[in-house]
């Protein structure tokens, strides 16, 4: 592959993240349960495909009722993921290889089995009392809640405990309660866990729930609102606005004073948003004059229909929003969302055009533990379900969770890791183990192993679109413009992307039809296709380029030839 950047930047953010959940990714203890350890056994795996940082769910000491989203110890690591050491190993693998390790803090609520918990909810007058939420409930007799706010997943958002007569907050599950970030103390432990995991050489952090870390400080009654299914474009839901206890100045204040905190540390740390809100919202997190996060996720992408135009729009939206020098990181898979084989109904040529995209546009990739295989979302019964939140709505009837159009439980997402057709999917050390979640039957044929073997797979198609990405600077921090096809923009997306004087231009072909397009250059020169056997620009006789069916390809200005010597008729030697 040549090296098309004519210039070199120095860059600080990474070029592509891979998105680990420890519990799925592999197993060496053979318990069923991914562990540290495994990963480590695969970073020469994720170093092959071309990845440079690793988000890691959490995996800190907890009661896994969230599956290690609910935090009873900051600075430990759960014995079932491994132990401290093992951490540090890791930490140290991973920069050997030039990896940098992201991970995922939960600064937003802690396990209800937390000591600290334990200790604020035994008296009225424990140290800890201030550290979460507690109010007296509605007159008359305190029997209500102390206000009409609603959990994420549904209900009140308010528990009672009858030894206090007093309600706690939380925003998520009543089994993660809420932190006071009113409280001085609480703001200044969460810090100083930062710190903890920054002097151990961490790179950054994914920031769970940020948005949801203040509240309104009289806790006012939320509005109404017409909308009752969740979406990506707003918090409101179940006929709630989030006007009091979401995304209040106070956490925009919040993510400026975070990043002073990482910016204290050399080499540079990193910092990304889980934030849900209007793109206005969000863009408060990048703080005045860059001075904030560095990205927040945006989660539209992964509830836009397959379409070249609705695409188009949004990216528009987002590059209206976020200009340069902010990042958009474009969210096309996590944990929490339905897989996006399954979203593109298990079409290879389909998920070859949307990874395309996904490491073409601005901003940075994260790809999602065996996105890189296709693998599809599991289905899993409600009843069955090892998600909360699943289990919390296993009680609603079949037809009515199919009217809602999106699955309930998450677990259907966080299937083991695909590595071979073997037993287990070579996830476990052990073929007789029983995984935490049942390995997905279509790992005879959807597996690593496999489509490494295959050139034309989807892992391939991975593998070199990272690759390109590593090599070109346009494509890891040049600048976006959408290119105007006209007629046919409604099965196909152009854009350019460009950096001092390196240009380079994508096509993508989102029909199963082939298309005829005028070429934005005289001289193409093809860098890549989906269409692996492909090693030229297919143009027509007219001069238009041509897109094979699901066809997305990658194109610059061929380089000018330097002069031949005209008396030998050799290319002079550049000393
Ligand atoms: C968002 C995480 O992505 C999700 O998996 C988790 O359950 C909630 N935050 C609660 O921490």
């Amino acid at each position: 592959m040549k090296d098309i950047s004519r210039k070199s930047v120095a860059i600080t953010t990474p070029n592509v993240v891979y998105h680990v959940y420890p519990r799925s990714f592999r197993d060496s203890s053979g318990d069923g349960i991914g562990d540290i350890p495994g990963i480590i056994e695969k970073l020469d795996y994720l170093a092959d495909l071309g990845v440079d940082a690793i988000w890691f769910s959490p995996f800190f000491r907890s009661p896994q009722r969230d599956q290690g989203y609910d935090i009873s110890d900051f600075c430990d690591i759960a014995p079932e993921h491994g132990t401290m050491a093992d951490f540090d190993r890791l930490l140290k693998e991973m920069h050997a290889r030039g990896m940098k390790m992201i991970l995922d803090l939960v600064l937003c609520h802690t396990s209800i089995d937390h000591p600290w918990f334990r200790g604020s909810a035994s008296s009225r007058d424990n140290p800890k009392r201030n550290w979460y939420i507690w109010r007296d409930g509605r007159k008359p007799g305190g029997r209500k809640p102390p206000n009409n706010w609603k959990a994420m997943t549904g209900g009140p958002a308010w528990l009672y405990f009858s030894n206090t007569d007093q309600w706690v907050y939380f925003h998520f599950m009543p089994s993660q309660i809420d932190l006071n970030y009113r409280e001085p103390d609480v703001k200044r432990t969460m810090m100083d866990i930062m710190r903890f995991w920054l002097d151990k050489g961490v790179d950054g952090f994914r920031l769970d729930l940020l948005h949801a870390l203040y509240e309104d400080e009289q806790l006012r009654d939320n509005p109404l609102s017409w909308r009752f299914l969740p979406s990506d474009k707003s918090t409101s839901a179940l006929f709630r606005s989030h006007k009091y206890d979401l995304n209040m100045p106070e956490t925009y204040a919040f993510a400026v004073e975070l990043r002073r905190l990482i910016d204290e540390y050399e080499p540079k740390r990193l910092l990304i948003g889980e934030v849900f809100g209007t793109m206005d919202e969000l863009r408060h997190y990048y703080g005045p004059d860059s001075t904030g996060l560095h990205m927040v996720f945006l989660f539209e992408f992964t509830s836009t229909p397959f379409r070249p135009q609705r695409y188009a729009k949004l990216i528009c939206r987002v590059e209206k929003a976020l200009p340069a020098p902010d990042l958009p990181t474009y969210v096309f898979g996590n944990h929490d969302r339905m897989r996006l084989m399954t979203r593109l109904n298990h079409h290879t040529g389909k998920a070859k055009i949307a990874a395309t995209m996904q490491l073409t546009l601005r901003g940075v990739p994260f790809i999602y533990y065996g996105e890189e295989i296709g693998m599809p979302n599991s289905r899993i019964k409600l009843r069955e379900s090892r998600d909360p939140v699943g289990r919390k709505y296993a009680w609603l009837p079949a037809f009515q969770i199919k009217t809602l159009g999106f699955s309930l439980s998450r677990d259907g997402c966080r299937t083991p890791m695909q590595w071979d057709d073997g037993s287990n999917a070579g996830f476990s050390s052990n073929p007789a183990a029983v995984p935490w979640l049942p390995v997905h039957p279509a790992h005879e044929d959807v597996n690593v192993a496999a489509q490494q073997a295959d050139p034309n797979s989807l892992w391939n198609c991975y593998r070199r679109l990272i690759a390109l990405r590593k090599e070109c600077s346009a494509l890891r921090v040049g600048a976006f413009d959408l290119i105007p096809v006209g007629k046919p923009s409604k099965k196909c997306l152009a854009y350019r992307r460009t950096h001092y004087e390196s240009t380079v231009f994508v096509y993508l072909n989102f029909s199963g039809k082939e298309l005829r397009l005028r070429c934005p250059v005289e001289n193409p020169d093809l860098l890549f296709s989906t269409y692996e056997e492909r090693n030229e620009m297919l143009t027509a006789p007219d001069g238009r380029l041509i897109l094979a069916p699901f066809e997305g390809i990658v194109f610059a200005p061929r380089p000018e030839k330097p002069p031949k010597d005209l008396t030998t008729g050799n290319v002079p030697e550049v000393n």
